[in-house]
């Protein structure tokens, strides 16, 4: 079987500059395979090219060169847009329809005719949360209920494969929340989903894999646990002990926080033995409340490989 996304060596040269063009390279040879049911991130800072990435799938661009398929066929055959959903970033609709409107419309576009499609439209409504404000204009709405919206039209077909780009954008936590949700609920009836965010922790909660996007290079791709299982940064510890032994905990971890319950935070070194450490406290009469691995974030490793890049290359980038 083949995958439900591929890329191939995808490039994408604009031409900036209007009196003396010249090629600006958003993608620069692109190889990636998505399988069928996962939830992938794409994953970079603003500009890296991941919008431009998602355009070329949806054929909203030609690729410089290079090949994308989805389900097996070049993308933008027509038989595959039937099986897709797409969200644009900060996608925006006809000010004077009702939401209600806008998607039976779009239902129609995806050839569902008579009652089909007020079912879908109602469906489609449920499952994004958008509730009695589906018979509002949609100039009413905020930028987190047109994203909504967005996602209720890219839901209309039952795709089996979801592009999302940026699809938590512009939302409040509670919206992010149902998102979220939404995503775990797409995977679980073994929907594809491919989405693009600057936000790391949207990608900690949903993915089984990520790819990392940096000036429109690939600079890594992997489950999250292997692209950051490298760096155990140290552990926490929470001890609840007598203030007799406050001063021996200093020998044990490289800081030592009273919390303001009358508890002690201690930070371990990684090769800190922390069973050993654990032991010792223990049998001096402490209570351990937690202990935790602190392990490198998403956040960090952006950073850090962000950083590496930035400096490295930024000719062309004045568009
Ligand atoms: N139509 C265009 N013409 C020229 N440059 C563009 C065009 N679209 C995007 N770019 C440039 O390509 C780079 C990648 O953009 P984009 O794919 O939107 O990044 P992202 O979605 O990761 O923020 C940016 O430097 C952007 O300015
Ligand atoms: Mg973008």
């Amino acid at each position: 079987m083949s995958a439900a996304i591929e890329t191939e060596g995808l490039t994408k040269d604009f031409s900036v500059g209007f009196w003396r063009p010249r090629p600006y390279r958003a993608l620069d040879h692109l190889t990636l395979k998505v399988e069928a049911g996962e939830v992938f991130g794409f994953l970079g800072p603003n500009g890296a090219g991941k919008s431009t990435t998602l355009k070329l799938l949806m054929q909203l661009l030609y690729p410089t060169s290079g090949e994308a398929r989805i389900l097996g066929r070049p993308a933008g055959d027509a038989a595959v847009r039937q099986r897709v959903g797409f969200l644009a970033e900060n996608p925006y609709y006809y000010d004077y329809l009702t939401a209600e409107e806008l998607l039976a419309y779009f239902a129609r576009l995806f050839g569902f005719r008579g009652a089909d499609v007020d079912t879908r439209v109602a469906r489609v409504l449920d499952e994004v949360g958008i509730g009695k404000e589906r018979r509002l204009r949609l100039r009413r709405f905020s930028k987190g209920m047109t994203q909504r919206v967005g996602l209720a039209q890219a839901l209309l077909n039952d795709p089996e494969v979801l592009f999302l780009d940026e699809p938590m954008s512009g939302l409040d936590p509670l919206g992010r929340r149902h998102v979220r949700d939404l995503i775990l609920g797409l995977r679980a009836k073994g929907c594809t989903v491919f989405f693009s965010s600057h936000i790391l922790s949207d990608a900690e909660t949903l993915c089984s894999r990520v790819g990392v996007l940096v000036q429109g290079k690939l600079v890594a791709s992997g489950p999250l646990s292997e692209i950051l299982a490298f760096e155990l940064k140290g552990w926490e510890v929470v001890v609840a002990c007598g203030p007799q032994l406050h001063a021996e905990l200093a020998t044990f971890a490289r800081t030592v926080t009273p919390l303001s319950d009358g508890h002690v935070l201690l930070h371990l070194a990684p090769d800190a033995e922390p069973d050993r450490v654990v032991g010792e406290l223990t049998r001096r009469g402490a209570h351990i409340v937690s202990i935790n691995p602190v392990r490198e974030t998403l956040e960090d490793y952006f950073v850090q490989v962000v950083g590496a890049t930035a400096g490295r290359d930024t000719s062309g980038a004045g568009a």
